[in-house]
């Protein structure tokens, strides 16, 4: 029944109805001291005007908030910043997290991704970050520092568009369903059994609703995704696989997301509660560094 209700679902042709109302509901808010550069229908945005290297005064901030929770990703270009000018802006959102499995950068907050001949990139799937938390990270602050001539960019697909564009009974079956994320998933691969259990008891699979409501905005979201979640509780293992590649697969429509081409010291700021990432593995063997800080978050509800 529910598997029905998912399979052979997709956005439908002609008119998004859903896209459109998100959008209106975006555009209505005006800033004075940034300006906005759109990029996809409902998420994504240039933003002009805001200096990220130290020089960003409280009214500024706060519009950079405001856009933040609207457009759910927010690009600046030319931010040469200092590690510390990085940690500095991440920490105005809320305190920072240290990542248990991956590389730091500058300080234990800087999650360092460094590629080259040597090293490939594996964030080529839709996820969004750390969801085996209990609580998940709020958003991240991504920095580029060395970039490839072509390629390496990263899409970013907004979760609260495709929940609004699933159709009704879809949405229906999929209410009140809650799922398991666990790190074993995907960083828990790599380890030894023994190193796995240890980690575990730190970071016990986590159970999180698959329509989460974000906290600020009161939005509801797919809240589930590929490289860790494992299961929907209380379904069969074919069920449940069956449903998640179904909902799985709304990250990959391109009418709910955009797409950032990075140059040297471009920043992301993203919603980590409202939207997914994937950082295309297409520039081997180029170099490719990027840092990455962010915020902790509360509780998927
Ligand atoms: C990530 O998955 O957080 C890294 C994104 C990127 O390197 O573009």
């Amino acid at each position: 029944m529910i598997v029905e209700a998912l399979t052979g679902k997709r956005l439908p042709h002609g008119r998004r109805e859903g896209l459109r109302t998100l959008q209106e509901e975006i555009y209505a808010d005006s800033f004075e001291r940034i300006v906005l550069r759109p990029l996809g229908a409902t998420i994504g945005a240039e933003v002009e005007g805001a200096d990220l290297c130290g020089g960003l005064d409280d009214a500024t901030f706060a519009e950079i908030e405001r856009a933040f929770l609207a457009y759910k990703v927010l690009f600046f270009r030319g931010q040469p910043m200092s590690a510390r000018q990085h940690l500095d802006f991440a920490r105005r959102f809320g305190e920072l997290e240290e990542h248990p499995f991956l590389p730091s950068g500058d300080s234990e907050e800087v999650v360092r991704f460094s590629k080259d001949e040597n090293t490939v990139g594996i964030e080529n799937m839709w996820h969004s970050d750390v969801s085996w938390r209990l609580e998940p990270a709020l958003g991240s602050v991504l920095r580029a520092r060395e970039v490839p001539a072509v390629g390496g960019d990263t899409l970013f697909s907004d979760m609260v568009a495709a929940y609004e564009c699933l159709p009704e009974d879809v949405k229906e079956a999929v209410e009140g369903m809650t799922a398991v994320h666990d790190f074993a998933h995907n960083f828990g691969l790599a380890m030894s059994a023994e190193d796995r259990e240890k980690f575990r008891e730190q970071y016990p699979p986590a159970e999180h609703p698959v329509v989460r409501t974000h906290p600020v905005t009161g939005k509801r979201l797919l809240y589930i995704n590929a490289i860790f979640t494992s299961h929907i509780v209380g379904l069969d293992r074919e069920t449940s696989d069956a449903v998640m590649d179904a909902l799985f697969a709304q990250a990959a429509i391109p009418e709910f997301q955009c797409r950032f081409r990075w140059e040297r010291d471009s920043v992301a700021l993203w919603d980590n509660r409202s939207v997914q990432h994937y950082a295309t593995n297409d520039y081997w063997p180029q170099v490719r560094v990027m840092d990455r800080v962010s915020i902790v978050g509360d509780r998927p509800r």
